[in-house]
């Protein structure tokens, strides 16, 4: 059986984030699963400042940079949770995704949960991740997960609260380590990405 190295981004910085609650949901449902290794990707540790020059003009990019970069580049997929701020991506995720080199996902294939205070689960920032995701030369697969009203239905502490529904993850994380496994066994190909910007 192919183990999956599945590092779970979490895309919220804020004081008081709720989405931190939904990662650790996923996580736990991904570590008693041995079909994956997983780790968390906290942004909130990383630290980037904005981005002000390219990372590849820089006389030293921030090590925390490379870091993050090894950990992506070293992963065979890869599992983004992100809030919907402004009906979008938040500004500290995609400053991050700005920071990194193109291709760095280059045919891994990436999976989406969104979450949101409000009823639609964070669609439009999932849809706008999509497009972002294929800039990276990532592959999103078509499965999701979108958490709408995400302070009902999980606690302070973490955890779901009593009575709400458990998250549907089996399809998505089945359709996930399918994309992983069989892109994992299709071979090198020639890396035209070289020098892109
Ligand atoms: C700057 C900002 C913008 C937000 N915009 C939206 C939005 O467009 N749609 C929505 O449903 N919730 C929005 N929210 C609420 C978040 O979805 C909510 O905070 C939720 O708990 C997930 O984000 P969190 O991980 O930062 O807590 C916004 C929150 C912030 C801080």
């Amino acid at each position: 059986m192919d183990v999956i190295k599945l590092p779970l981004l979490l895309g919220s910085v804020r004081m008081g984030r709720r989405s931190e609650a939904v990662a650790r949901y996923l996580l736990s449902k991904l570590e008693s699963d041995p079909r994956f290794r997983p780790e968390l990707l906290d942004l909130a540790t990383y630290r980037f400042g904005l981005l002000e020059q390219r990372p590849e003009e820089m006389e030293k990019p921030p090590e925390a940079l490379d870091a993050f970069s090894h950990r992506l580049r070293e992963a065979d997929a890869l599992l983004i949770v992100s809030p919907e701020y402004k009906g979008g991506i938040p500004g500290a995720l995609k400053n991050a995704i700005d920071l990194l080199e193109p291709g760095i996902l280059r045919r891994k294939p990436v999976g989406i949960c969104t979450v949101s205070a409000g009823g639609f689960g964070g669609l439009q920032c999932l849809l706008q991740l999509r497009l972002t995701v294929f800039a990276l030369g990532g592959l999103p697969i078509p499965e999701s997960i979108a958490v709408s009203r995400v302070q009902e239905r999980f606690g302070e502490q973490g955890g779901l609260r009593n009575g709400s529904k458990v998250l549907e993850t089996e399809r998505f994380l089945e359709e996930l380590y399918f994309y992983a496994q069989a892109l994992k066994h299709a071979g090198q190909g020639a890396d035209l990405y070289a020098g892109r910007r």
